[in-house]
């Protein structure tokens, strides 16, 4: 009979090399499995002497745990191996330099906007908003401009229905703000507003800043204080002058539009202010008493005034934009510089 230790060391090198575990399975079928080596000396056992019996059956068995130990341990290191690969091949090199991730920033709109809050939050204003989507009343009816009237033509109105407009302006507010606030008022009003228009100083959407202050002692004289101070710290030009123009809105009486001083050329006169020296910046007025007298206001004791700016113009100004389409064409190379 052949010596079942020389049949263990042998199959514990073969197995000792194996790097496939299909090819381990087959090895060991070769020693262990039905016609295996180990399995035909068991078999051979019953033609020994019964003297020799045990200890032969002992060294077989010996030998067959061997082959099963070897078997196991290279089990172990194949699959080890395996999981070794697949972590090396998904390992992040951490020291790698990044893709340049590019940071965001404010639109410059948005930039304005802020700043134009600020500005008037730090002398006491109040900030609200409002619906977008006006009714016919607010947006025109209540601010003096009834049906039929001339005045709904300097707006380029789109119509919602029948009686909702997008609104045109951020004076409705004025009416709301005062329904639901009692007396005095310091408000501004930032938001969008729509108007069928488009050229290089007009869009469809664009955002105002609508202010309001009503109490006892207001006085145009304050009005134009508030509003010169307010163009001098956002433009940062103490010496930046200002005029104010007759005008004409319904709701206001008196009513003006304030014109800086060009702050391009210093007004001698240029491309930005059409050889003028001037730029017209916003609109405003003593609130008419056709507005506050239906909200049940004393006029008598009360006086209010009012503006409204667009956004977009003080943007352009401020940044030396000259297209107000660029800041709604959202083309990356013009808005990177803004940040
Ligand atoms: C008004 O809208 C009044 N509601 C302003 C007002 C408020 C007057 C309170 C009195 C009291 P106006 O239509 O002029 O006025 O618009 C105000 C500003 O909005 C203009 O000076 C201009 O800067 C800006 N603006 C007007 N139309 C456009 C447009 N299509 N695109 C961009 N900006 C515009
Ligand atoms: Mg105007």
């Amino acid at each position: 009979m052949l010596d079942p230790h020389a049949i263990a060391a042998e199959a514990v090198a073969v197995l000792g090399d194996i790097e496939d575990p299909a090819i381990l399975e087959d090895v060991k079928a070769r020693y262990l499995g039905k016609a295996g080596s180990l399995t035909e000396l068991m078999k051979q056992l019953g033609k020994l002497d019964a003297a020799e019996r045990p200890s032969a059956g002992a060294k077989i068995n010996e030998a067959k745990q061997q082959v099963e130990a070897a078997l196991n341990a290279q089990r172990d290191k194949i699959a080890n191996r395996e999981l070794e690969k697949k972590l090396s091949a998904e390992a992040l090199d951490v020291t790698l330099p990044g893709r340049g991730l590019h940071t965001g920033g404010l639109h410059p709109v948005s930039r304005t906007l802020n700043r134009i809050t600020d500005l008037f939050h730090s002398i006491g204003f109040d900030v609200a908003d409002g619906p977008e989507i006006e009714s016919d009343h607010y947006n025109f009816t209540a601010l003096n401009i009834p049906a039929n009237h001339p005045a709904r033509a300097m707006h380029d109105t789109f119509y919602v229905g029948t009686n909702d407009v997008l609104r045109t302006h951020t004076s409705p507010m004025q009416v709301r703000y005062l329904e639901s606030h009692s007396l005095p008022v310091k408000v501004i009003v930032p938001g969008r507003v729509y108007r069928c228009d488009s050229d290089m100083t007009h869009t469809p959407m664009f955002h105002q800043v609508e202010g309001l202050w009503v109490a006892e002692n207001v006085t145009f004289a304050g009005l134009k204080g508030v509003l010169v101070d307010f163009m001098r710290q956002f433009f940062e030009q103490e010496e930046l002058r200002a005029r104010f123009r007759p005008s004409f809105f319904p709701f206001t009486e008196p009513s003006a539009e304030m014109d800086i001083g060009c702050v391009s050329c210093g007004g001698a006169g240029c491309r930005v202010c059409s050889g003028t020296g001037w730029l017209e910046v916003l609109g405003c007025g003593m609130v008419h008493p056709n507005v506050l007298e239906p909200l049940g206001i004393d006029t008598e004791k009360y006086i209010g005034f009012a503006f409204g700016l667009g956004v977009e113009r003080l943007a352009m100004l401020r940044y030396g934009v000259n297209d107000l389409r660029l800041f709604f064409e959202n083309d990356l190379r013009f808005l990177a510089q803004f940040r």
